[in-house]
């Protein structure tokens, strides 16, 4: 889970890294006296920042200094309801405004292919990090460290060392060992700091924060379900995460249901590809529109959950039933479908392709051939199956 950046900030702080004081709010009406409490140390300046869950945002207007209240209220209001890349400013950060004299830049991440984790660190920070690292990757220190060891003492010298700082060595490897804390105690996969400031005055402070959780180790952290963003969530993966089930939405409009995330991640290409095959049609192309593992027990009442979240979206206009019968059997599936059906009733109304292979196929086939629903049609192989939802999807009357 990808937190926003007013969220980062209390995890740091509450970690002791140096960050500056800040208050977080939907509504313009309410900047005027944050920033009169917030800017009184600085001379009236904050900086109003939106909250959006991507990156550059400085560049694309979403992050501005003011210098009064009245300032900070006409930021505000730019700044809310701002589209940046695709997402829409509902939450603004107004901070104290800092007088930076030098950005660095810092991170520490999960570095799957190298099975370790990677600190990376730059004294030239800031806005233009992306093209320095093409640019000047030898300006980038990439530093490896044991996720057994963390950061301590010596791995922040090595840090700062290979960056190339020439000064406040200290103050930068005290607070390197602080977002180590962060990274480690709150099971992040990410933690990056950009820019992590010198002031004019000397401190370090960390000024903008992206902190990525590992969903993997929310049972260890309770408190972390107060970080989640209902509201952002799609609401059809909502649906399906409350109803315990394995799926992610994507864009197109065939509906994939299969046993098995390996059969699944299959049945999307071959879906993909008898698309592609097939071409568009009125400017339709058959594309998966969605990804769902129904796992090994793919009881009635999983499969009628997993129709119920995929004929919700309104994008599909097929759906491939893709099962290899193993451990639960197709038999069992082919029960499992038809009993859906029947508990969906009237609020099924698009087509099902089903193929079945695997254990007690025959029994399975028989049930779906005896149940007879006007939507469903038997597939014999998985490329038929994918060839025939596809159809479907461009051509209903197919
Ligand atoms: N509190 C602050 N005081 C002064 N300048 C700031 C403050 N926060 C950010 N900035 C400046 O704005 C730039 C962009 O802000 P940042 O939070 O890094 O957003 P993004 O990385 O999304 O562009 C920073 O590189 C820094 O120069
Ligand atoms: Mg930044």
């Amino acid at each position: 889970m990808d937190l926003y950046e007013y969220q980062a900030r209390d995890l740091f702080e509450a970690h002791g890294v140096p960050v500056l004081p800040a208050a977080v709010m939907q509504d313009a009406s309410e900047a005027a006296e944050a920033a009169t409490r917030i800017g009184a140390d600085s001379g009236g300046v904050v900086v109003v920042k939106a909250q959006v869950k991507v990156g550059g945002r400085g560049k694309a207007g979403g992050v501005k200094l003011a210098r009064s209240p009245e300032e900070a209220t006409q930021a505000a209001n730019d700044i809310l309801g701002l589209d940046i890349k695709g997402h829409t400013v509902g939450t603004v950060m107004i901070a104290q405004g800092a007088k930076i004299a030098e950005e660095y830049y810092f991170s520490i991440l999960l570095d799957r292919s190298n099975r370790t984790l990677l600190a990376m660190c730059s004294k030239e920070g800031g806005m233009e990090i992306e093209q320095l690292a093409v640019e000047r990757p030898d300006a980038l220190a990439r530093v490896a460290v044991d996720p057994l060891v963390g950061i301590d003492d010596a791995k922040a010298a090595e840090i700062v060392q290979q960056a190339g700082f020439d000064s406040d060595h200290d103050e930068i490897a005290s607070a390197l060992k602080k977002l180590w804390k962060v990274y480690q105690e709150e099971d992040a996969t990410l933690v990056e700091v950009n820019p992590l400031v010198k002031t004019e005055d000397g401190q370090i402070l960390a000024l903008d924060g992206k902190v990525t959780l590992d969903e993997n180790a929310d049972f260890r952290h309770p408190e972390h379900a107060d970080l989640v963003d209902e509201a952002a969530a799609d609401p059809l993966e909502a649906k399906a995460k409350s109803k315990g089930l394995n799926y992610v939405k994507l864009d197109g409009n065939v509906g994939i249901i299969g046993n098995g995330a390996g059969l699944v991640m299959s049945t999307l290409d071959v879906v993909a590809y008898a698309g592609k095959d097939l071409g568009e049609t009125d400017g339709v192309l058959a594309t998966p529109a969605n990804f769902l593992d129904i796992g090994g027990g793919a009881s009635a009442q999983v499969m009628s959950d997993g129709l119920d979240v995929i004929l919700g979206d309104e994008q599909v206009r097929s759906v491939f039933v893709n099962v290899f019968g193993g451990i639960t059997s197709c038999d069992a599936v082919a029960e499992g479908i038809v009993a859906a059906l029947e508990q969906l009733g009237d609020s099924a109304t698009k087509p099902l392709v089903v193929r079945l292979d695997g254990n007690n196929v025959d029994e399975g086939r028989a049930i779906l051939a005896k149940a007879a629903h006007p939507l469903v049609t038997l597939a014999e192989t998985m490329d038929g199956g994918a060839r025939a939802a596809a159809e479907l999807a461009v051509n209903p009357n197919s």
